[in-house]
């Protein structure tokens, strides 16, 4: 599947539609269209369900190594400027950008590719033709080498067919990665950026070095708000929960192990927003932060990640596309002792390459002691606060006391966290990628012709279940809209009686919807009508009376 076409699709059927796009669009923000905010719905509703509605805290779930209790959360956007500074955003939640002078573009260092090519080049006005080498580049595209050749061919003025005059040499690599490059624009920056042709320049060396740029945006609080009443929309959802340990603790009978679940959205200013809403300036987490013993957090650890990776496949995601992905040592943050990606291989990604759909981390107690006694930072094995010149608390925490006593055990401790964060905006995208199908089927006259359809698991497709008149008359749309008025008490549903059925087939097909109930002839006489699968094609007559249960058994309770 090109990306494109679910693009198209997405627009067409009204699952998601540009922001302001009638001013032209916002890049990095997206709408839901009815169907897509049904799909989206439908995602945090499993989530919600399956993590903490329907978890059993009076018996040990397979894997887990004890019984936990999970509890839910709704926190705020806009917390308190201090939550930011203790947690680490205000110093580093950062990425590097690198603007062009001569586009006038802004990317981000990191995902800036390019590979070095060599060839001659004519001087300005025709003059003689010198041999030039440069670092050509393009940003992250599915196929790199052909836009590297492409960028390369217009920079030496030559056509695609004089492309074997081109020297290439080295390895496809990220420009951040560059011997000398550096992430902070110092040491040889400088001499290696004159010779980089910028992703969209006609010259080399009108990169500039990179620069640090905070992701978090900024808000002013109050009227008369000065720069003292700065705060920012969370990046994510997780300090809310953090900042609410204690209340949790203290309002309800909750014991360690035991997790708080949030789902809200969350605003990144990202310097390159794209892949559709793979990455996007505004989105949505679904995020659990569960409280441990901390000698017991590598088995929860292990617990979670497990638990998260089966849930994408139960929900759909069984192909090769998914994978889970340990990351190795020296990439762990300075408080992990284990982090996992949940990945996805998005078709909009190059070959072999995998989008994150979700984070399984081991925090250890660097957040809750963050809160508790300011801005933390690693010094060899230890966490401590980090201090400023004069030797003062960098950031100061709270104050208050956020360890946990264990009456039973009768032991003091500030509990270990394992954070499973979700994005809802890339869980629904991977759903749509793996659902979109195309095989061949018989139209009207019999005729095999092409079929997309969206594959979705039940749980997940937007409508459950169509209902269609055959025709409009003989009392056919007065059975079908009695159906539909007592199907649509439990089922997501939708009537159609326009076009030939065929078509209205194929509708319901494109948007995934699993069943399709028509009433035809044979209902006026013995009270059936048909069922269709939307994946077999296969068709079955149904008791009007026994349809609800029927379609009850086959939606597995959704
Ligand atoms: N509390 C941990 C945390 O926020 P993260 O890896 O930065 O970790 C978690 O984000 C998840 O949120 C990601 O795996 C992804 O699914 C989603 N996410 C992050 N940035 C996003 C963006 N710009 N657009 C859409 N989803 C995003």
């Amino acid at each position: 599947m090109e990306m494109d076409q679910l693009v198209a699709l997405c627009k067409r059927r009204g699952f998601l539609f540009q922001s302001s796009e009638i001013y032209g669009g916002l890049n990095g923000f997206w709408d839901y269209g009815p169907l897509g905010v049904l799909l989206k719905r439908n995602v945090k509703d499993a989530w919600w369900n399956d993590m903490v509605q329907a978890h059993n805290e009076t018996i040990v779930p397979p894997g887990a190594p004890a019984r936990y209790e999970m509890t839910g959360l709704d926190c705020t956007v806009i917390m308190h400027p201090q939550v930011w500074k203790c947690s680490g955003h205000y110093d580093l939640f950062h990425d590097f950008m690198v603007d062009c002078r001569e586009s006038k573009r802004r990317y981000r260092y990191d995902h800036i590719l390019g590979r070095y090519v060599a060839g001659l080049k004519h001087g300005e006005g025709g003059t003689a033709a010198s041999r030039v080498r440069i670092f050509a580049t393009t940003m992250e595209t599915e196929n790199t080498q052909d836009a590297l050749e492409q960028a390369a061919l217009k920079f030496f003025g030559l056509r695609k067919k004089d492309a074997d005059s081109l020297e290439w040499d080295g390895e496809i690599r990220a420009l951040s990665s560059l011997p000398g490059s550096g992430s902070t624009g110092g040491g040889a920056i400088g001499d290696i950026l004159g010779n980089v042709l910028g992703p969209d320049a006609k010259h080399p060396g009108t990169l500039t070095p990179p620069r640090e740029f905070n992701l978090m945006f900024k808000t002013v609080i109050g009227a008369l708000g000065d720069d003292d009443d700065a705060s920012f929309l969370r990046p994510e959802t997780a300090q809310g929960i953090f900042v609410n340990f204690k209340n949790v603790c203290d309002s309800t009978r909750v014991r360690v192990p035991f997790g708080i679940a949030q789902i809200g959205k969350s605003f990144r200013n990202e310097i390159t927003p794209r892949n559709f809403t793979f990455r996007s300036r505004e989105f949505e987490q679904m995020e659990i932060e569960f409280f441990c013993r901390p000698d017991q957090s590598s088995e929860w650890y292990r617990y979670w990640r497990d638990r998260r990776f089966r849930w994408y496949i139960d929900m759909g995601l069984a192909g090769d596309r998914l994978r889970l992905r340990e990351h190795d040592a020296d990439e762990l943050s300075h408080y992990s002792c284990g982090t996992a990606d949940i990945e996805y291989r998005f078709p909009f990604l190059p070959p072999g390459e995998y989008g994150e759909l979700e984070g399984i981390a081991h925090r250890g107690d660097f957040d809750l002691r963050s809160h508790m006694e300011g801005k933390l930072v690693r010094k060899g094995n230890e966490l401590v606060l980090e201090r400023d010149g004069a030797g003062q608390p960098k950031h100061r925490g709270s104050g208050k006391d956020l360890s946990y006593y264990d009456d039973l055990a009768r032991e003091r401790f500030v509990p270990h966290v394992i954070e499973p964060s979700a994005g809802a905006d890339r869980a629904t995208l991977a759903f749509l990628c793996e659902a979109y199908n195309i095989d061949t089927a018989p139209d009207e006259k019999g005729q095999p012709t092409e079929r997309l359809f969206l594959k979705f698991h039940p749980r997940l497709a937007p409508i459950k279940a169509a209902v269609f008149p055959l025709v409009k008359k003989d009392g056919m749309p007065e059975i079908a809209t009695e159906i539909y008025g007592e199907l649509k008490k439990t089922f997501s549903c939708f009537y159609d009686d326009k076009g030939a059925v065929g078509r209205r087939y194929r509708r319901q097909d494109e948007i995934g919807t699993p069943y399709c109930i028509t009433v035809d002839g044979q209902t006026l006489a013995d009270e059936t009508v048909t069922v269709r699968d939307r994946d077999t094609l296969q068709q079955w007559r149904v008791p009007k009376a026994d349809l609800a249960a029927e379609l009850r058994e086959r939606l597995n309770g959704c």
